[in-house]
């Protein structure tokens, strides 16, 4: 799962009850503290019912805070007892986080749990992993790093694990401990707030680390790199990574009524020449739920990381591809996603995040190309992408695309830059 900072809206897909535009303004017109707490949707297409859902929430959250600073400032001016009175309603109700709060640490929010949690190919292909492959798990020591509300720790204490340590450096480790403790495993689960760089693991090893790491294009957000930290550290020999291998793929859409829409539309914004903001657009890929009608070309595996073998410097990369046309159409943009796989259970689990898949939070992630390629059937772009953490930001995620084609109608060689943040 990813954080960022802007709510932006989705296309409207044939096959997903969205909101239309008269909707989506009167709705965008969110207040901005409403705004600031939903980094936990960042570029994600929302749906009409979910951001009525936000709105509401967020409306009452308001009204909440109102009545607090409303009952505050009348005990000032009332009696002793009604003013302790109003204060310990006050404290019972008050969350003094702030949005700036959740501006630097999204993971803090339980919204963004619950999209987690929600997302049931995620979070069920976990669940199965766990279950149906107890001999995994049984009296193992488990490490969760980055447990959120603990879910996979539960999973694996639930399959009989000796031990989990449950690490989790947002405020939501507060929560966790709550939860382990409501279901009774707090002599199973030992959770640990902190950065999994950062903390003291109460034994020297452990025989298993599960992580729910991925980010949008995969590498996003970066925290493979905590999990790969935590495995040099504490795997013993012959350990296990939940999940074990991650790989990437490349494919190609037509897509001209959203190009036109996000991105032609700064060539002329009420007769206003806005194209620097046209290069800026261009440059951010768009993660959004690709209708697979859309795809042109086949797909094709940029790159598979074995997470039990590879070092940090491996999730920077440069693949070379070659994507095949499947008819006669326009291509508008290259599409990025990923699958994941526990090769380790009795029989193979893992789950796509691929277009033709059953949707996941992480949707696909959607590149523009400044062209528009006229492809026939059976024509290939050739190219490479290179894939590096930022400098600045190891955070976010440098792509460079190269791409060629050679065909009848268009012949375009091209190389473009784009920053996932
Ligand atoms: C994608 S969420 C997964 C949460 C939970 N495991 C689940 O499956 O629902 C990743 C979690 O890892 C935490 N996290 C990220 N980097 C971390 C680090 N270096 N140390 C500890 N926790 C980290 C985040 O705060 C977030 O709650």
């Amino acid at each position: 799962m990813s954080f960022g900072l802007l709510l932006a809206i989705g296309k409207e897909k044939q096959d997903q009850k969205t909101c239309s535009s008269a909707e989506i303004k009167s709705l965008w017109r969110l207040p901005k503290t409403l705004i600031f707490p939903l980094p936990l949707y960042p570029q994600n297409p929302l749906s009409l019912s979910r951001l009525r859902e936000l709105e509401e929430t967020m409306t009452n959250n308001n009204n909440l805070n109102t009545k607090i600073r409303f009952e505050d400032e009348a005990a000032q001016g009332s009696s002793e007892a009604a003013q302790d009175e109003s204060m310990s309603d006050a404290a019972e109700t008050t969350d003094d986080t702030t949005s700036a709060d959740y501006y630097f640490d999204s993971y803090s929010h339980f919204g963004i749990h619950e999209e987690m949690l929600k997302d049931v190919v995620r979070t069920k292909t976990y669940q199965n992993v766990i279950y149906q492959n107890k001999f995994l798990i049984k009296d193992k020591v488990v490490l969760d790093v980055g447990a959120g509300t603990g879910i996979l720790s539960l999973f694996c204490a639930k399959a009989g694990a000796k031990h989990v340590y449950a690490v989790e450096c947002s405020q939501m480790a507060d929560m966790a401990k709550e939860i382990v403790k409501a279901n009774g495993f707090s002599d199973v689960i030992t959770v640990l707030k902190g950065k999994i760089e950062e903390i003291e693991l109460p034994t020297p090893k452990v025989d298993v680390i599960i992580s729910e790491w991925m980010g949008y294009f995969l590498l996003f957000e970066n925290m493979l790199d905590s999990v790969l930290y935590a495995r040099n550290k504490w795997l013993v020999d012959g350990g296990l990574v939940l999940p074990d291998k991650a790989s990437l793929f490349l494919t190609a859409i037509e897509d001209s009524e959203y190009k036109e829409d996000k991105i032609e539309f700064w060539n002329s914004v009420y007769g206003f020449d806005m194209s620097c903001i046209k290069k800026k657009a261009m440059m951010e890929p768009l993660v959004d739920t690709v209708d697979q009608k859309q795809i042109v070309t086949d797909s094709r595996l940029l790159k598979t990381m074995d997470i039990s073998k590879m070092s940090s410097g491996d999730a920077s990369f440069t693949a070379p591809f070659k994507l095949v046309a499947q008819r006669n159409d326009y291509i508008h943009a290259l599409v990025a996603y990923f699958d994941v796989s526990f090769t380790m259970c009795h029989k193979l689990l893992g789950f796509s995040t691929g277009p033709k898949s059953r949707a996941t939070h992480w949707k696909q992630t959607v590149m523009y190309l400044e062209d528009v390629l006229t492809i026939c059937e059976g024509e290939t772009i050739t190219g490479s992408m290179s894939v590096s953490y930022n400098k600045k930001n190891p955070r976010d995620v440098d792509i460079k695309l190269s791409y060629s084609l050679d065909g009848q109608h268009s012949k375009i060689s091209r190389t473009q830059h784009y920053k996932m943040r």
